[in-house]
């Protein structure tokens, strides 16, 4: 791993990664988990990792912990050679044309955030500091010039401003969203953290309980904002040593205030724990389902029945994959030619509209072609695996599923939807059974459209053989999220394991 000091040993490490996706993390350093979700996310995504570590002086006011803020850059470097980064940018506040000292910045070109973005929340009580934070980011963004940047939504505010920023100056990067990580009490991980005391830890932790007791409310049909920061605040009060500095319910995009919460609400705070500030939030929207796990255990049937009891649009993926699958061996190109591949998916027109007819769950328009039959032939269930499995197509779709799941309200079968597509997805199942029980239900399936002659310990071994192949392929292998609840359904009929789901939604969200 390199070690970057100066802005020309960048310009002499860049050039040379020019075929490479490259990734940026950009950090204050006292790296933790938060910070490491990020860097894995990154390494999973790009071909080259950068993280800078610089602790920003112009997003500090001189009353704030700019002195105080922990500085362990030795650790952090060995940290991040194990998590495999490739290059730590690690430049004094000189290199980067700033006084290191908060009170005597001197007049310098800054970038402004518009003031609808920074009046609310931390914008209202830290002056200056957003400017601070997109100017870092832009000279950041201009110094390693990625292609990708991660950031975390702990800093809400922080990751829409750069959005915005990125969108409104044309800077050539995709910003990447990562979930918040917590400690398992609930309390959001933070630099900042390392100030509390045992006993403050402890109180922490009511942050983000108080938000989720405001998430269950929206979630049993409350919307009205003043209702539900409300309960927040109800909450908190009840611990006297936690000082609430804002409960705020906005648009996660424009930071606007809400005043209802039509389609999907940032609720974000900040208080004050002894001198500890500490922000934390939660997106409010109808939740997404996840549903993870081999093939053939019964994910589509399942999840197609739990979509029409709850009231959830149901994202068939499988579908999606087969629709390209379909489109691939229609045009006549080789199923393993990836780079003729990439260019046909680029920009394909994906359409899954709810279907009339029970034993289709979806109807499935590419690129305005029905298709709905075409994509079940034994063929295209054939090499599906081979298409699935390059990253052109992926990335395509994953973009085509996240924009349907914006708003939530949504429920996905697939084997990478609770850790790549929605990775904050409210529920997440891990659906599986054993490959006897899977051949077992396949050759019925078969049977049932038609098929005769089929030898089921053909089946089992392919099933196998599919299996291995979904769970180490390089690009988002078959992987159960570290929070999904797994149901084995060798035992139970199709309608034990809907109810099993349903019950879980309900108790999640309607408790
Ligand atoms: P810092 O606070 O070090 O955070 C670096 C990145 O880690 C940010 O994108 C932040 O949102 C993310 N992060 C922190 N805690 C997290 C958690 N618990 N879960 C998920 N992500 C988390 O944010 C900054 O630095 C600075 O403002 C910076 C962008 C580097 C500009 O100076």
């Amino acid at each position: 791993m390199l070690i970057a000091r100066t802005i020309s040993e960048i310009n002499s490490y860049r050039p040379r990664q020019q075929k490479y996706i490259i990734a940026l993390v950009p950090t204050m350093g006292a790296i933790h988990q938060g910070h490491i979700s990020l860097i894995e996310r990154a390494r999973k995504e790009c071909d080259r990792v950068i993280v800078s570590i610089f602790v920003n002086p112009l997003q500090f006011s001189p009353t704030e912990d700019l002195a105080e803020y922990p500085r362990q850059l030795e650790t952090d470097c060995e940290l991040c050679e194990k998590l495999g980064v490739d290059l730590v940018f690690a430049p004094t506040p000189e290199v980067m044309g700033i006084a290191g000292d908060t009170s005597i910045q001197p007049l310098t070109t800054t970038v402004i955030p518009p003031v609808s973005m920074t009046s609310g929340l931390c914008g209202k009580y830290r002056p200056g500091h957003f400017q601070g934070v997109a100017t870092i980011v832009t000279k950041l963004f201009n110094i390693i010039r990625p292609d990708r940047a991660y950031f975390g939504q702990k800093d809400a505010q922080q990751l829409a401003i750069i959005r915005r920023l990125v969108s409104d100056l044309n800077i050539p990067v995709k910003i990447v969203g990562c979930p918040i990580i917590r400690e398992s009490s609930g309390l959001a991980l933070s630099s900042r953290n390392q100030y509390l005391t045992a006993e403050e830890k402890e109180q922490g932790v009511n942050i983000y309980s108080s938000l989720k007791q405001a998430a269950i409310a929206f979630y049993q049909g409350e919307k009205l904002a003043s209702k539900l920061t409300g309960i927040v605040k109800d909450n908190l009060t009840t611990v006297s040593e936690i000082e609430t500095q804002y409960i705020e319910l906005v648009d996660p995009k424009t930071l606007e205030p809400l005043e209802n919460v039509e389609s999907t609400g940032l609720l974000a705070v900040a208080v004050y724990l002894g001198n500890t500030r500490l922000i934390d939030n939660i997106i409010l929207r109808q939740p997404i389902v996840a549903i993870d796990g081999p093939a053939g255990a019964g994910k589509s049937t399942v999840t197609r029945r739990v979509a029409e009891q709850l009231g959830l649009l149901y994202l068939d993926t499988g579908a999606m994959y087969r629709a390209v699958t379909w489109l691939v061996t229609n045009s006549n190109i080789d199923v393993n030619d990836e780079e003729k591949i990439a260019d046909l998916v680029k920009g394909v027109k994906i359409d899954l509209i709810p279907s009339e007819s029970s034993d289709l769950p979806v109807e499935v328009y590419v690129n305005g072609q029905e298709v709905t039959k075409p994509i079940r032939t034994p063929e295209v269930t054939a090499n599906v695996s081979t298409i699935a499995a390059q990253s052109a197509v992926r990335e395509e779709l994953v973009t085509i599923q996240q924009s349907y799941g914006k708003k939530g309200g949504i429920i996905a079968e697939g084997r990478d939807i609770g850790t790549n597509v929605f990775p904050d997805a409210e529920l997440k199942i891990f659906l599986t059974a054993s490959p006897s029980e899977r051949a077992r239900r396949r050759l019925l399936d078969l049977q049932n459209q038609g098929y005769q002659n089929i030898d089921l310990g053909e089946l089992e071994r392919e099933i196998v053989e599919r299996d291995a192949k979904d769970s180490t392929r390089a690009i988002d292998p078959l992987k159960k999220a570290h929070d999904a609840i797994e149901i084995m359904t060798d035992n139970l009929t199709i309608e034990a394991v809907i109810n099993k789901i349903v019950q879980l939604y309900q108790r999640s969200f309607f408790i």
